[in-house]
């Protein structure tokens, strides 16, 4: 595949319109974490530098067509200002002539960012004439929000037809890693799906067993696996009807040479709350008011081996409830040893998915593996092996 780049184009005296994720976490209008507005600023400061008007395209939330005064962009702005080192003009809408006027005004290499996409229904829709709309604001396309690319709206996808379209310097990062990690990678590659729900990430684990050597699951989803294949579960969470599935999977991982690690051991306890007592438990050996937790002590030193042995690592979603210790013992085990091994240049480690990103923030190590992928559900998709329709629209 093929995309244009921005490096190197003629980039003096365009107007760019930049699709970047401003979907930030928010508490009372503040800014709870700002990883995605500064995934932002290496494409800004190109373009800016290279002398082009930089027009922010973003959405927050899912107004759903409407102009809902609490999903408005505008909190963002004194955040993205200070980041970018200073004023980013403001439009109160993302289309139109007042919109229009805002962009005239700026000096090359200013900023503005629009409001809310999403408070237009042509967005969600990919409505050509909301797309078209759109397109007159500039002369060349930047997506630079992987996050958001697995949705075929018209600021992703429409509009990436109508002009020239680039991938951001962010964009590009994001696709290079993750090729690296399932596109082209390096073998042999282990994958780690953990969290609580088999019935979320059904298509992710069959889509991996056919493409990774090695996939150990974890969490919640390992008690499903255990049970369908007979081992007592006690009261742990498990979706008991899923059972032939997660034999179905064991199957395919089998035709398709995919080694399965499943606990071999866990951690039980009566409750679910910190600091409880807890008892490490053979499989088969959970008494009916006990709650498997973390993944046992047996269980990581093989997972542990199993990365020494691999080049490649590709993760999504923790071992245990790493939110509350002691059962994030065996998530922070495993983040560290891939965390050493990518520092001592024997491993590529990717990441990626909410929980994941806070389990190895908890772990302290979110900077140390080779990629944290800041997307969510683009992530999943992409590690389910489909098409992006907002990378799609990016290719030459
Ligand atoms: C995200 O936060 O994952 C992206 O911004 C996509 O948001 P959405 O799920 O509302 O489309």
């Amino acid at each position: 595949m093929t995309f244009r780049a921005l490096q190197g184009a003629d980039l003096k005296g365009k107007t760019a319109l930049v699709r970047v994720d401003f979907n930030v976490p928010m508490d009372d209008g503040e800014i709870t974490d700002d990883t995605r507005l500064r995934a932002a600023l290496p494409t800004i400061e190109l373009l800016s530098n290279a002398g082009a008007k930089v027009v922010l395209l973003a959405h927050f939330d899912r107004p759903k067509g409407k102009r809902v005064p609490e999903m408005s962009l505008k909190p963002v702005l004194p955040a993205l200002s200070k980041l970018v080192g200073h004023d980013v003009a403001w439009a109160d809408d993302c289309i139109g002539a007042d919109t229009k006027a805002v962009i005239d005004a700026l000096k090359p290499g200013g900023v503005a960012l629009l409001e809310n996409l999403r408070y237009h229904a042509g967005e969600e829709k990919n409505d050509p004439a909301f797309a078209a709309e759109l397109a007159k604001l500039g002369d060349i396309y930047v997506n630079d929000a992987f996050s958001a690319a697995h949705r075929a709206h018209a600021s992703t996808e429409g509009v990436a037809k109508l002009l020239p379209a680039y991938p951001g310097l962010s964009m590009e990062r994001e696709l290079t890693a993750l090729d690296a990690a399932l596109g082209n990678p390096q073998r042999p590659v282990i994958g780690i799906v953990g969290g609580s729900k088999v019935s979320t990430k059904l298509d992710l684990l069959k889509n991996l067993v056919t493409k990774l050597d090695k996939l150990a699951i974890g969490g919640g989803m390992a008690n499903t696996f255990l049970y369908a294949q007979g081992h007592d579960v006690g009261a742990s969470y498990c979706e008991k009807d899923l059972a032939e599935t997660a034999r179905e999977i064991i199957r395919l991982a089998g035709q398709s040479n995919c080694k399965l690690f499943l606990p071999l051991d866990i951690v039980v306890a009566e409750q679910m709350a910190a600091g409880v007592p807890t008892r490490v438990r053979n499989l088969g050996n959970v008494d009916d008011h006990e709650r498997i937790l973390d993944a046992g002590p047996e269980t990581v030193a093989r997972l542990k081996r199993a990365m020494g042995n691999s080049k490649t690592l590709i993760w999504n979603g923790p071992l245990g409830v790493f939110e509350i210790p002691p059962f994030d013992k065996g998530t922070v085990e495993a983040a560290k040893e891939a965390a050493r091994l990518v520092k001592a240049g024997e491993l590529v480690a990717v990441a990626g998915g909410g929980d994941t990103i806070s389990a190895l923030h908890h772990a302290g190590v979110a900077d140390d593996l080779t990629f944290i992928s800041t997307a969510g559900g683009a992530f999943l998709e992409w590690m389910e092996g489909k098409e992006l329709p907002g990378v799609e629209a990016l290719k030459v």
